[in-house]
């Protein structure tokens, strides 16, 4: 089979990387891929929101599946644009078409929907500019800290919690007024949850499910979650609260009336289902949902999991995901995400990684780098995920942190305590 992969991170590396050690791959392109990629797959320099140069794309590499890394192009409708295509609609996308992908991409929907279908999360409302007056009572009524979310997608920006009523109530009136733009012209207000939070995964084919290892992510820049968000310093799997009885909580109080939610709503949803959970008082909440794959968490789960990803994906396609197999390895896998000095604030470019090709013990998911003759660069805020397997946590976290140590970049920073809540 030939497969183009969207998309440019550490998630896509992981993918690439697995996709790649699947006997049934003739050719793997990555659009517009990293340094990395380019070791396991051919990059492609394409747009992921200009359907029409991926069209051409798949066309002239006689592409038999599209594999789409992240939520944007899915929230844009590029499933739909397959299927309304007389010559790509026999093209599977693993990737839910829009109306599945509107649960990443309004938390108003996937709150509708959570509630429609029963499924725990925390108590909210929602409101627009016509009652930003009854948006501040409601604010009353809650005790702090007070938890406020932009709509739409946000770039990951779009959550504020505030230990103030006067802050939370001028963001309100802020965020309403356009901060982040569309996305914020709808704002959901919610009960604010104390517990600790997981990343849990399915594969669907809109029919049946498998359940992919489960995940814990960390992403304040700072030790001990302190400072400001980031896209992910580091993850774990598996996450040792979450056992067998944990999770078997979470499958029925919370996967299965999602898939059967999505049924009937008659959703034809296709792909990964992201839950990003957290866990109070022994009982998971949702809450939120992604419609693909977490980063950093790819990078520990796609690791574990032993079986054909490709097989994987082709039983998604058919619709018999039921019949396909799915083996988890037993060991620990852990990231450390090195990043660029100054991340998430304003951070340099363009500088040269080296020891790369000397770390033995732990696997590099590349997620903001870019070759440049012999050298490979730094090319973004998080530049590499270095990913380790360990008989523990602790094991695999040694070797993460000693190959971090090993790899050399200017500026390079990383978080010294992945992991420290689960020990
Ligand atoms: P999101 O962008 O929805 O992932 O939210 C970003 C982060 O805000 C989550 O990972 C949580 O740490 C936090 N958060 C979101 N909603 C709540 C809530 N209701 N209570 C506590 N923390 C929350
Ligand atoms: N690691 C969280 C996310 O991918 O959204």
């Amino acid at each position: 089979m030939n497969i183009l992969l969207l998309g440019s991170g550490g998630r896509e590396h992981a993918l690439a990387w697995k996709i790649n050690q699947s006997d049934k791959i003739n050719k793997l392109y990555i659009a517009p891929g990293n340094a990395g990629t380019s070791e396991v797959g051919e990059n492609i320099n394409i747009n992921i929101l200009d359907f029409e140069a991926i069209k051409t794309c798949v066309i002239e590499k006689n592409i038999d599946m599209l594999i789409v890394g992240p939520e944007q192009p899915l929230v844009d409708g590029i499933g739909d644009y397959f299927l309304e295509d007389s010559i790509l609609q026999k093209i599977p996308v693993i990737g839910p078409v829009k109306a599945g992908a509107i649960l990443e991409g309004s938390k108003d929907f996937a709150k509708d929907f959570m509630m429609k279908y029963n499924i725990p999360t925390a108590k909210y409302k929602s409101f627009t500019n016509s009652n930003l007056e009854e948006g501040k009572k409601f604010l009353e009524s809650l005790s702090a800290p007070y938890v406020l979310k932009a709509d739409g997608l946000a770039a990951g920006k779009g959550v504020l919690i505030l230990d103030d009523l006067d802050e939370a109530k001028k963001a309100l009136k802020e965020m309403l007024a356009g901060q982040f733009g569309d996305a914020s012209a709808t704002v959901v207000i919610e009960e604010f949850l104390d517990g600790i939070e997981l990343s849990v995964f399915v594969i669907t084919d809109g029919k049946s499910y498998k359940i992919l290892p489960e995940a814990k992510d960390y992403k304040r820049i700072g030790e001990e979650d302190a400072g400001l968000n980031t896209g992910g310093m580091g993850a774990v799997s598996p996450v040792p609260f979450a056992n067998k009885e944990f999770m078997q909580k979470v499958e029925e109080q919370i996967i299965k009336p999602t898939i059967n939610g999505l049924i009937s709503e008659k959703i034809k949803y296709k792909g990964f289902i992201f839950f990003g959970l957290i866990k109070v008082n022994e009982e998971p909440i949702v809450i939120e949902y992604n419609v693909r794959m977490g980063d950093p968490e790819t990078e520990v789960v796609i690791p574990r999991i032993k079986s054909d990803i490709v097989d994987l994906f082709v039983h998604t396609a058919q619709e018999t995901l039921e019949e396909a197999t799915l083996e988890i390895c037993n060991e620990y896998c852990t990231t450390v995400m090195l990043v660029s000095g100054g991340y998430p604030g304003s951070h340099e470019k363009g500088k040269k990684i080296e020891k790369i090709e000397e770390i033995k013990n732990s696997i590099l998911f590349h997620a903001g780098t870019k070759q440049s003759g012999e050298n490979v660069l730094t090319n973004g805020g998080r530049v590499i995920a270095v990913s380790s397997y360990g008989e523990n946590m602790n094991d695999a976290l040694e070797k993460s942190y000693k190959s971090a140590e090993q790899i050399e970049f200017t500026g390079k920073n990383y978080r010294k305590d992945i992991g420290f809540d689960l020990k």
